[in-house]
């Protein structure tokens, strides 16, 4: 391909076109600014690419999504999510020996130091459970320290973070709830553990429903990993510092949180309630929806990259679906949410602006067929998600190009301004200014 060329000031410059493996170009401009003075401006980083990154492919027109190579829709399938954890970490599918090793390793290494505990308690119960996991995660590193540089000892870390983080996500519901916690089997596989963890209870034997074990799998993989996102771009700027790995995956729990993001599971079905409790007039919201001034947004609609339409969000459809018919659930607000989906597909407003139901709008119906609580669907998410995130840290750290992130900024404000002592400050009549909105009382 060749150079690209950029006139600025009357001056002709070339840069580098950059390919990647399917096709997609990138023009180089690391030596922008030393040799032009200027920078680019891209809020939001829409067209801007951060990394190489040889873990997940993405072609939003197409709706095509590959994890190192594999198609979504054939992991979902087939694989079980520690065979996805391994695949994204180490770039191929584990052999029957170390998948045999791996997951006992994510069941031996899933207790949290007995200390930790107190933490749990220590939260009020109404504390939302992804404050109680980012905290918990931040935590890990002053128990779990990183050893310094051998690969051996970031693997170590690795599947502590895989294999804990489920434990802490079980615990703080638990704690949510007052009952004891349940400690994880090796007998049980990974989501079967993570069930029992949520829903057994001393009192009596639990039964893992194959349905929901195999149904977890799937929400699981299908949320593993999604390219240069906003979590996995936080864990990668907090990452880019040296930051250890418990830091920097708890920052990405953060960003995760947000209802733009992650959050958006958990506001699809607070969305679909509140529809249903107002009498489902879905046509009402979709209305709504369309116009700008009512502050609301459709929830589950709508992707920075997808543009046709979101690849697991068609997994999940089915998957709803399937998993309802086969506990004998009905859930009115699955018909509301294929309702909306339609008339919203039907809408120029949606058409035109390319608006199409993303991963969030059915997972949160699974979830809820599942006995997960509304507050804990953004929890199963990062737990989804945790594998892309180790997998981006990791690559981001063997990097040979790897810099510290540092964006940079257009300044738009004040230009240079001499200092006053603050009896000459004149006194500006009117509403109070910009941050002086508090009492001037003391
Ligand atoms: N409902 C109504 N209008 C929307 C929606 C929506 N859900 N999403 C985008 N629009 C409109 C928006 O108002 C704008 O219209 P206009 O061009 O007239 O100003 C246009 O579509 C483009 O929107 P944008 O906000 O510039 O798009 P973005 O790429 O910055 O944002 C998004 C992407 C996912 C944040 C956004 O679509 C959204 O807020 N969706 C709802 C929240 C959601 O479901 N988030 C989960 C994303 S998928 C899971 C994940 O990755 O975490």
């Amino acid at each position: 391909m060749e150079n690209a060329k950029l006139i600025l000031g009357g001056e002709e410059y070339e840069f580098p076109v950059v390919t990647g493996s399917e096709g997609e170009e990138a023009i180089d401009i690391r030596a922008l600014r030393t040799r032009t003075g200027a920078i680019t401006l891209d809020t939001g980083y829409g067209n801007s690419g951060s990394c190489k990154s040889a873990v997940t492919f993405i072609d939003g027109e197409k709706g095509i999504l590959r994890y190192r190579g594999y198609p979504i829709a054939e992991l979902a399938e087939k694989a079980r999510f520690p065979e996805v954890c391994y695949l994204l970490g180490y770039d191929h599918l584990p052999d029957a020996q170390e998948l045999r090793e791996w997951r006992r390793q994510m069941t031996l290494e899933s207790f949290i130091h007995e200390s930790m505990h107190t933490f749990f308690t220590n939260f009020p119960p109404t504390a939302h459970p992804m404050a109680v996991l980012s905290a918990m995660v931040a935590s890990l590193s002053g128990f779990y320290p990183e050893e310094e540089g051998s690969e051996q000892a970031v693997n170590r870390s690795i599947i502590r973070l895989l294999a804990k983080a489920k434990t802490i996500a079980a615990f703080s519901y638990k704690q949510s709830r007052g009952e004891p916690m349940v400690y994880p089997r090796t007998n049980y596989s990974y989501t079967a553990n993570f069930l029992r963890m949520m829903f057994a209870t001393p009192a009596e034997d639990y039964e893992v429903s194959p349905v929901l074990e195999r149904a977890l799998d799937l929400l699981l993989i299908v949320h593993a990993d999604h390219e240069q996102n906003c979590s996995t771009s936080t864990v990668r700027m907090v990452g880019s510092s040296q930051a250890n790995l418990y830091a920097s995956i708890s920052a990405g729990i953060c960003a995760l949180w947000g209802p733009l993001h992650g959050g958006a599971n958990q506001a699809v079905i607070e969305m679909l309630d509140s529809i249903q409790r107002d009498g489902g007039d879905f046509k009402k919201y979709i209305e709504m929806a369309k116009d700008k001034n009512s502050g609301f947004r459709l929830m589950g609609f709508g992707h920075r990259v997808y543009k046709n339409f979101d690849p697991r969000a068609r997994i999940l459809k089915k998957a709803c679906d399937d998993v309802l018919d086969e506990l004998g659930i009905e859930d009115p607000l699955l018909d509301l949410a294929k309702n909306l989906e339609e008339i919203a597909l039907q809408d120029d407003f949606f058409i035109e602006r390319k608006l199409y139901p993303n991963v969030d709008f059915y997972s949160g119906i699974i979830y809820r067929a599942m006995g997960i609580p509304t507050n804990m669907f953004t929890v199963m998410f990062a737990l989804g998600r945790l594998p892309g995130w180790i997998a981006q840290w990791k690559e981001m750290r063997e990097d040979p190009e790897m810099r510290i992130h540092r964006p940079r900024q257009i300044y738009v404000g004040a230009n240079e301004r001499r200092f006053e002592p603050v009896t000459k400050r004149e006194h500006v009549e009117g509403p109070p200014r910009k941050f002086a909105t508090w009492s001037y009382d003391t």
